[in-house]
């Protein structure tokens, strides 16, 4: 694989979705090869996965097979997208990738992390991003975000402060078990502030 993959992970209204945007404009100007991507999504099979998990009210399904539903979504994302972009030379940047399940699904709905590294295991092997983003903002401010951002929230964003501090813990949780490719950015600011960061840690790790 030539390319290089970068995830952004971090709790629901933490601007994720600019960032990605801003990054990926910011490398396209330097020339390089870049898609945008999401996870439950980014293909077919995966957008209809991330259809079937929002329009099911997630405390009525089965955390397993909440579970088993985004491992499915990522193996088809990644051999049918992420594996064949790369091997282009790729930058596929992706909203979300295995670590929102090992927050969502494990440190918040208690599936153990030994069953989803399993299930990372048989779906995608010892695939890993080159570098994860994981935006880090106090639950006050996301929930002040999802608030502003949108006129329908579903069921995740109406998370309880209580689950936004659990999720934001599973972040930190998962940027120290997997501290080679993660990095951690206080997302509190500017989107700019932000920016400026996340291209200066992207410079380093991936472009010098
Ligand atoms: P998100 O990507 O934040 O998009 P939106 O802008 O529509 O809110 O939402 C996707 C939701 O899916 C988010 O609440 C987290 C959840 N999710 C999981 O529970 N497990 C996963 O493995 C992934 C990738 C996402």
């Amino acid at each position: 694989m030539t390319g290089k993959f970068i995830t952004f992970e971090g709790g629901d209204g933490v601007g994720k979705t600019t960032q990605v945007t801003l990054l990926a404009d910011a490398l396209k100007t330097l020339g390089l090869k870049v898609k945008i991507t999401r996870e439950p999504g980014g293909n077919m099979v995966g957008e209809k996965i991330r259809c079937l998990m929002k329009s099911s009210s997630p405390s009525a399904m089965d955390p397993l097979c909440e579970a088993l539903l985004m491992f499915a979504a990522r193996r088809d994302h990644w051999v049918k997208l992420i594996k064949p972009l790369m091997d282009e030379g790729y930058f596929v940047i992706c909203d979300r990738f295995y670590d929102s399940s090992l927050v969502y699904q494990g440190v918040l709905k208690k599936v153990p992390f030994e069953d989803i590294m399993a299930l990372k295991k048989i779906t995608i092997g010892d695939f890993e991003p080159d570098l994860t983003i994981i935006l880090d903002v106090c639950s006050d401010v996301s929930i002040e975000r999802l608030s502003g951002r949108k006129l329908i929230l579903d069921e995740y964003d109406l998370l309880k402060k209580n689950e936004h501090d659990i999720i934001r813990k599973g972040f930190q949780k998962t940027a120290e078990i997997f501290s080679s490719r993660s990095v951690v950015v206080d997302a509190a600011g500017s989107e700019q502030k932000i920016f400026a960061k996340i291209m200066k840690i992207v410079q380093k790790r991936l472009l010098d």
